[in-house]
């Protein structure tokens, strides 16, 4: 079928992306579900900082492809083999594909499945190769394995989760990366106790999800650390106790005196190094800095190794939240209809594919939360 999807060929392009529209909405074809994969309209995908860095080069990854990997929709038609979900379903999508069957997917951690990751490099569906062409016949990569910013995608069974109807798509998609990623980081990758002192360093869609979890987790400080006043004031809305400004060059000292010499968990849920360091020197003895930022491919963190070992210090990679997709985004989506998971305060605005380009300038600017591309019409 034809259809309408961003795409992008090159990265790097000049900023204002409004003015080099790196990401070209163009018609391409989606060719029909394989054996094991459904095709979905799709009903929200989210703007993610994770799209942003492949955009600017910061993280490439093979092009042309069609971007989004934060996103929900509806299921139109099932492929063969596929009996457990059903036309007018509605799904969230994950976007770390996984096999189901190897040593790490059956210890509960698909999130760090091999073959998925391997899969996800090729910029192919796991059944194999890609759903996706341009009109010359030529191959583009799917993003993760989802590629929401189009009007329809073919997904993989693995890759969705069926969720109830009634949640408006456009919100259900944050449930896909946001909140998995920060709310993850700390219900799951932590398991924060209550009445545990934590920071989070960094405050966009990611960050905000990770500071809801430390309420529902029953997290007794929570110091919020960014570097723009507004984020910090959504912040102290959304729950948290203290907020410190990271362009303060006193701002470590600021959360060690709040919390009586460090956090018990620390949170990078940024993307810089910056805001990794922050994470780490904020920790108090004993404690654990927990990163799920993204920072450039090439960047290095370094830290004083007798520091780690005398205070005892952890340092802990956090990918999609440690979810297992299939348990956590519906438990998750319960919490959110209970209003102890209020994610809906984390969407500014919702956008048309000619509003995504200048999105991304919004994003890049930290002018945003989450912006949420709607393909078939405003939400
Ligand atoms: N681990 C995963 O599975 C996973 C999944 C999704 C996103 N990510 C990554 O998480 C990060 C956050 O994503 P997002 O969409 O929320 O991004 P975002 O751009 O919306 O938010 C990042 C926030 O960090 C703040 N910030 C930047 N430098 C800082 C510093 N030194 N100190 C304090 N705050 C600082 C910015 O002001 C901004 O508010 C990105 O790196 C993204 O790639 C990881
Ligand atoms: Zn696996
Ligand atoms: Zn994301």
């Amino acid at each position: 079928m034809r259809m309408k999807a961003a795409v992008l060929r090159q990265f790097n392009a000049p900023q204002p992306f409004a003015q080099s529209r790196p990401l070209s909405i163009e018609e391409v074809e989606l060719l029909p579900p394989q054996h094991g994969e459904v095709l979905v309209k799709m009903g929200g995908g989210g703007i993610c900082h994770s799209d942003l860095s492949v955009i600017n080069a910061d993280r490439p990854r093979n092009t042309p492809v069609v971007m989004g990997h934060e996103g929900a929709g509806e299921i139109v038609e099932c492929g063969p083999g596929v009996k457990d979900v059903k036309p007018g379903d509605h799904v969230v999508f994950q976007f770390s594909p996984s096999c189901g069957r190897c040593r790490r997917c059956l210890e509960g951690r698909p999130q760090v499945c091999e073959l998925g990751a391997a899969t996800k490099a090729q910029g192919h569906l796991m059944g194999g190769g890609s759903r996706l062409r341009d009109l010359d016949g030529n191959e583009l990569a799917h993003h993760t394995g989802v590629s929401c910013y189009a009007e329809y995608g073919v997904l993989d069974r693995g890759s969705i989760v069926k969720v109830d109807n009634d949640l408006p798509l456009h919100e259900a998609a944050l449930f896909g990366c946001a909140v998995m990623t920060g709310a993850g980081a700390v219900i799951n990758t932590a398991r924060i106790r209550t009445g545990d002192s934590v920071a989070i360093v960094g405050l966009g869609g990611v960050g905000l999800s990770g500071l809801l979890g430390a309420v529902v987790g029953g997290a007794e400080k929570i110091v919020a650390i960014d570097l723009s006043d507004e984020k910090l004031g959504l912040a102290r809305q959304l729950g948290a106790t203290h907020t410190v400004n990271a362009t303060d060059p006193n701002h470590v000292e600021q959360v060690r005196d709040i919390t009586n010499g460090g956090v018990d968990f620390a949170f990078d849920l940024a993307g810089t190094i910056k805001a990794m360091e922050t994470a780490y020197n904020v920790t108090r003895y004993g404690g654990s800095v927990v990163t799920a930022g993204l920072s450039p491919s090439a960047a290095n963190f370094s830290f004083n190794q007798s520091n780690l070992v005398s205070q005892e210090k952890s340092i802990r990679g956090s990918y999609m939240g440690s979810c297992v997709p299939v348990r956590d985004i519906p438990r998750f989506i319960d919490l959110y209809r209970q209003g102890r998971l209020p994610v809906d305060r984390l969407v500014d605005r919702t956008i048309g594919f000619e509003e995504i380009n200048a999105a991304f300038d919004k994003l890049q600017s930290n002018a945003t939360v989450r912006q949420v591309l709607v393909p078939h019409g405003t939400a």
